[in-house]
């Protein structure tokens, strides 16, 4: 039954038109995601995985409603994706947060869109920036935080208007591998508390096993779906567990699947020389 899905994924494609140098004016495409088909159980924490290039953020935006798709469906809770919506939540790799409104400000964001009074919007706001440990901040401008602190407030300003999804692309790479380790321990912890859908795109398969009930596996040229992986490992999970057997095992099975040739079903054209991305959203849009 659909409804058990959070969200639904039938033979998406996304292919990008490519404009070439100024000498060849015909428009190219690029194949970003090939048949893509997924289903999201609601309070899922999927993880998806794979090399530089596969599609991983071309999905997420898609979820996200910052790109239109080629083909295919796809739905969330049973409905067409048209655009952004408050329903989805998103953290992005850089920090994107407003650098000229303080961290309170940049987390009643979206719950000034919501169009709730000031005093309800500052009390939301006040109980997720505590929720990630930083209410001592709250009056801090962006530039006065180290980029782990940014992250946190990214993530409580995207659940602060209560998305039932978060989408999240690659939200740790850019910070130092001890803070990387709290902020996963600190995803989890209000993930389950949240009971949120979260789509995690990473390219580390620790991070993904430590995370995830599933990891999707991808594979680029076209950015297909190589396998996926249920984790089947115990909650809640900490730091400890990553030295078992049992999460070596499941980094192995990741690790076979992205080294696993794909077979190639068609000839892929590799064009390095585009000068201009068409359609790509802002890094920091919303
Ligand atoms: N706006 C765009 N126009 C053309 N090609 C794009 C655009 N955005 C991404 N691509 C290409 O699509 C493929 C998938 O990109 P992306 O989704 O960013 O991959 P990932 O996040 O897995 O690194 C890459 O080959 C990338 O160069
Ligand atoms: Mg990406």
């Amino acid at each position: 039954m659909e409804n058990e899905y959070r969200i639904v994924a039938e033979n998406l494609n996304l292919v990008y038109r490519i404009r070439r140098a100024k000498k060849d004016p015909n428009p190219r495409s690029l194949h970003a995601l090939k048949d893509i088909s997924l289903n999201v159980r609601s309070g899922e924490f999927l993880t998806v995985v794979g090399p530089s290039g596969c599609g991983k953020s071309t999905f997420l935006y898609i979820l996200a409603g910052l790109i239109k798709k080629t083909s295919g469906n796809v739905r969330i809770n049973g409905q067409e994706i048209k655009g952004p919506a408050l329903d989805r939540g998103i953290v992005m790799q850089a920090y994107a947060l407003f650098p000229w409104r303080t961290v309170l400000k940049n987390v009643e964001f979206g719950l000034e869109v919501k169009k709730l009074p000031k005093r309800e919007r500052k009390s939301i706001a006040r109980e997720f920036i505590e929720l990630v440990g930083l209410s001592d901040f709250a009056d801090r401008y962006p530039y006065e935080l180290s980029g782990g602190m940014k992250q946190r407030i990214a993530i409580a300003r995207a659940l602060a208007y209560n998305p039932d999804v978060l989408l999240m692309d690659e939200p740790f790479a850019a910070v130092d591998e001890q803070t990387r380790g709290s902020l996963q321990a600190e995803t989890l912890r209000i993930w389950e508390k949240t009971n949120k859908t979260i789509i995690f795109v990473t390219h580390s398969i620790e991070e993904a096993v430590y995370l995830s009930d599933r990891i999707v596996v991808m594979t680029s040229g076209p950015g297909k779906i190589r396998g996926i992986v249920d984790v089947a490992l115990p909650r809640p999970r900490d730091e400890a567990i990553k030295n078992t057997k049992e999460f070596a095992s499941y980094r192995n099975k990741v690790w076979t699947l992205l080294q696993t040739p794909c077979e190639r079903t068609e000839k892929v054209e590799r064009i390095f020389d585009y000068t201009e991305l068409v359609s790509r959203p802002q890094d920091n849009a919303i």
